[in-house]
């Protein structure tokens, strides 16, 4: 967990995890308020939440009734930590769970748009309607009060529909504050975490680097640490929060596999050795990669043999340069959280070496430093632009490890690899100059082996086939093709039509993942 900032201690909301879809969310409504939260599983031992001096906790939503016999409840020991608590739908019945209410299955299921009506002017509805538009996912509901607790709304389905102990700080909602269309939710969680629990809004990018550049320095003293960097979003911003606390004890491995874009590895160079002066090694393994390529055409196979090369040749390099205290990786916070929503409520947070490679083995500590773990990624593209990161850089689309070997169907050579690089280049150029890149979550270009006639001049042409992919998307979870104009459209097919040979048809790719998925192969 976090080390306190050098000034203000850090004060923090955690959040119990009981298996919401949107506990995220909460994290980051929180986070967006300025004020750090964190996950936990609602298992977690009262001691490691004491431990962190939490100024408010949140018990979220779940997928469970509270009338299953495995339905997940709280150590009653909690509430003698006199921390405020917010429960959210589920949240809420495990409140009343435990303070001897009584809730029941609701006649039907309360999905959707619902209005709650406000009573008793609680202090969590302060600067809300008397009337509130929100959203409600729930099944039960509850039917008689906790012991010591009084109702604050009501809506058409519920009587109770939000309750609260004033003495004890314990506050209940039916509804989910933390999602977009519960149209006054922020203002609730923000009743809660500053009104209630006192937060002082300190959570900053800003703070966030000058903590952890003290919490790297306290831990790497004077040992040298190794990171692979591929120039994408995480690992450049990992690079530059490990450069700015431990300097040129920071070694960076860059590994060109032969399937990176147009110029990126000149890119990469150019960037990270000659403008931010990183301890940069390069490594052209292209000809290595590509002739383990040859031939194969399975797409999962293909990710195989990028995967295991890039262990050889990243091991290889770190050898001749000698030995490592510790491995650097660009995890995010979204990777350590293992949402209990999809695995079960008995599920706890994953262990970080379930992410760690076999490149783990050259550290003889087997010690990882992620500093970025604790980030969503858009805190990640703040902490860049802070470390005055290009801007294009931080917005870069993502990219796959297996690079355009993913995107050039079938076999992959030289020849198509160079003709993928070229139409990519055309479509992200035109992309950008029609100021559409930033709104994208990824557009990018598949090499289709598939040969059709075209007729270029007078004579015959029999070439292949560029497919263009344009999504946007939140997550990469699920996607949405994207609307592209025709004149962009247009000015995009010609050039790579007319630019490119080898090139004579530019198709449109127009699925949505799912079923699609974002990538071809
Ligand atoms: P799909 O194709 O599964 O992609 O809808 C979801 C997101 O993951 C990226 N992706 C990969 N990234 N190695 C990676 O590092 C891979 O093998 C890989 N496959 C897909 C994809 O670009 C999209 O952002």
């Amino acid at each position: 967990m976090l080390k306190h900032d050098i000034d203000l201690p850090l004060e923090k909301i955690i959040i119990l995890d009981f298996g919401s879809q949107y506990t995220q969310l909460i994290a980051r409504k929180i986070r967006e308020l300025k004020v750090f939260a964190e996950i936990v599983p609602y298992s977690c031992s009262i001691r490691d939440i004491k431990k962190e001096n939490p100024s408010g906790l949140i018990f979220s939503g779940g997928p469970s009734s509270l009338y299953d016999s495995k339905a997940p409840r709280i150590k009653k020991e909690i509430f003698d930590l006199g921390v405020p608590i917010l429960g959210i739908c589920y949240g809420l019945y495990v409140l009343v769970d435990a303070f001897k209410g009584k809730i029941e299955k609701a006649n039907y299921r309360e999905y959707g748009h619902a209005i709650v009506k406000q009573k008793n002017h609680s202090l969590l509805f302060k600067n809300m309607k008397p009337k509130e538009s929100v959203w409600m996912s729930h099944g039960d509901r509850v039917v008689s009060l906790p012991t010591g607790f009084i109702a604050s709304a009501s809506s058409e389905n519920a009587e109770i529909a939000a309750i609260e102990n004033k003495v004890k700080k314990l506050y209940g909602v039916q509804f989910h504050p933390e999602v977009h269309h519960t149209k006054r939710g922020l203002t609730l969680l923000k009743n809660f975490i500053f009104g209630i629990c006192q937060c002082r809004p300190t959570w900053t990018m800003k703070s966030f680097i000058n903590s952890s550049v003290k919490a790297i320095q306290e831990e790497v003293g004077d040992g040298s640490v190794l990171l692979g960097l591929s120039g994408g979003v995480d690992s450049s911003v990992t690079a530059a929060l490990l450069q700015k606390a431990i300097g040129d004890k920071l070694v960076c491995v860059f590994v060109n596999n032969g399937v990176l874009r147009k110029n990126e590895a000149n890119q990469v160079i150019d960037k990270f050795k000659k403008h931010m002066k990183l301890n940069l090694r390069y490594v052209n393994a292209s000809q290595q990669f590509l002739d383990k390529l040859k031939k194969i055409e399975l797409p999962e196979r293909k990710r195989r043999i990028i995967g295991r090369e890039f262990v050889k040749v990243f091991m290889k390099e770190a050898k001749k340069i000698g030995k490592f205290d510790f491995l650097a990786q660009g995890t995010l916070y979204p990777d350590v959280i293992e949402s209990v929503s999809t695995k079960g409520p008995s599920s706890t947070i994953k262990s970080h070496h379930n992410r760690v490679p076999e490149i783990l083995k050259l550290i003889e500590s087997g010690r990882v430093i992620e500093p970025l773990k604790e980030l969503f990624k858009d805190e990640v593209r703040a902490v860049g632009r802070e470390l005055g990161m290009a801007e294009d850089l931080i917005n870069r689309h993502p990219f796959p490890g297996p690079g355009l070997a993913i995107r050039i169907i079938g076999e992959v050579t030289k020849k198509r690899i160079k003709i993928l690089q070229e139409a990519d280049h055309i479509l992200v150029s035109e992309i950008k100059k029609a100021n559409l890149y930033s709104h994208l979550w990824q557009i990018f270009a598949v090499f289709l082996p598939v040969k059709s006639v075209g007729v270029m001049g007078d004579s015959r042409t029999y070439e292949n086939v560029i497919a263009i992919r344009g999504v946007t998307s939140v997550d990469a979870m699920t996607a949405d093709w994207a609307y592209l104009p025709d004149k962009v459209l247009r000015k995009i097919s010609n050039r790579i039509i007319n630019e490119i040979k080898g090139i004579n048809r530019v198709v449109l790719d127009i699925s949505s993942k799912p079923p699609s998925t974002i990538e071809w192969e």
